[in-house]
């Protein structure tokens, strides 16, 4: 029996209005949010409201069309000006993940290219809508997409070992690294999911172990310290995980953790698989060592499951990502096809096709 997936939506355009799943209330209150204005956009990003490379990405685009919306601009120069202003604030929000820049960068382009057009203020203001929407449609389609091409490297009964949230939640639909779990479960296929909880956030626990028991998947949660015995165990035949960020040599920025496991996979003979759109993909950036990894507040730490858990005043160091050099990286997923090393070459050749 096939079984059709209908997930909880992240990120949502409802009525002339911004609708956000607070990610930071999951699993135990479904709390939505309207946002009226970009200092709550940009707050929502920062504050892990809405989080995952994809899903940050269509809220900063939607987050400039409500920013302008009621600019009273007497002309299109200025609102072309606050288009870009507000762009710049909504980048400050987060610094890892690429696709915040990317669909900032769209959002502005597609002003610049509608006011080029001879477009009204009015008009370029619908066409800054309409890129958002578009931004998000796609981004459904690109998960199904990459769902599809690591469908192949899956098989039915399969075990597979993930981190973080790169899942529904994080992106439009189907997410990055959970797309072939997805797929599986239409088709039938029994894959045994092992999920990280994630420290210290718990995307994993709070998100990704949610929204697969939702689905009907089989998942097992597992505290991050238990990778190497589930790999020993021999129950995990591949690490699937989702990026923030991937340089142009093919080294990977996600989830801090994720280095460690893939040292784990490759200490298990296990094949180690990176799910992530081009809009993840940064040729600008040469190596995972210039891709800048944001690092957040010690509370995160130390008040990690809602009551203190270490002592007052505390060292603390809190990055929220690794780099996963790409000697470890098995292949990289993306929405046009299966890449292999050597990556420079490889990733380049992709945004030729
Ligand atoms: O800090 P987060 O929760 O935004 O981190 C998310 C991740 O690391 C995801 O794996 C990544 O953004 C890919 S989401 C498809």
């Amino acid at each position: 029996m096939t079984k059709t997936y209908e997930p909880l939506q992240s990120v949502r355009w409802e009525n002339d209005e911004l609708i956000l799943l607070d990610q930071t209330k999951l699993p135990e209150q479904t709390e939505f949010l309207t946002l009226s204005d970009v200092k709550q956009v940009w707050e929502a990003i920062e504050r892990l409201k809405v989080r995952g490379a994809p899903a940050i990405g269509i809220t900063a685009a939607y987050g400039v069309y409500v920013a302008v919306r009621s600019f009273a601009s007497a002309t299109v120069d200025e609102l072309l000006s606050e288009v870009k202003k507000q762009a710049d604030y909504l980048a400050t929000s987060r610094p890892t993940a690429v696709n915040l820049f990317w669909a900032l960068n769209r959002m502005v382009r597609r002003a610049e290219e509608s006011a080029a057009a001879g477009q009204s203020p009015a008009q370029i203001k619908q066409a800054l809508l309409k890129e958002a929407q578009e931004i998000q449609a796609e981004d459904e389609r690109v998960c199904r997409a990459i769902g599809e091409h690591a469908l192949t490297l899956f098989s039915d009964g399969m075990g597979v070992l993930t981190h973080c949230n790169a899942g529904g939640l994080a992106t439009a639909k189907y997410g990055t690294a959970t797309a072939p779990m997805y797929l599986a479960h239409e088709k039938g296929w029994n894959i045994k999911v092992f999920a990280d909880e994630t420290r210290p956030v718990l995307q994993g626990a709070r998100l990704t172990a949610y929204e697969l028991q939702q689905a009907g998947i089989d998942v097992t949660l597992i505290c991050d310290n238990m990778a190497a015995k589930v790999m020993s165990n021999g129950w995990v035949q591949a690490v699937i995980v989702g990026t923030d960020r991937v340089a142009a040599n093919g080294d990977v920025a996600n989830k801090i953790g994720t280095y460690g496991l893939a040292v784990l996979a490759r200490a298990h003979n296990i094949p180690f698989y990176v799910a992530a759109p081009l809009s993840s993909i940064d040729l600008t950036t040469p190596t995972g060592k210039e891709i800048p990894i944001e690092e957040r507040e010690a509370e995160e730490v130390t008040r990690g499951f809602g009551r203190q858990v270490a002592p007052n005043d505390i060292k603390v160091y809190n990055p929220a990502f690794d780099v996963t050099p790409n000697e470890y990286v098995t292949a990289i997923i993306t929405e046009k096809g299966i890449v292999r090393a050597p990556y420079r070459e490889n990733l380049q050749a992709l945004f030729e096709k």
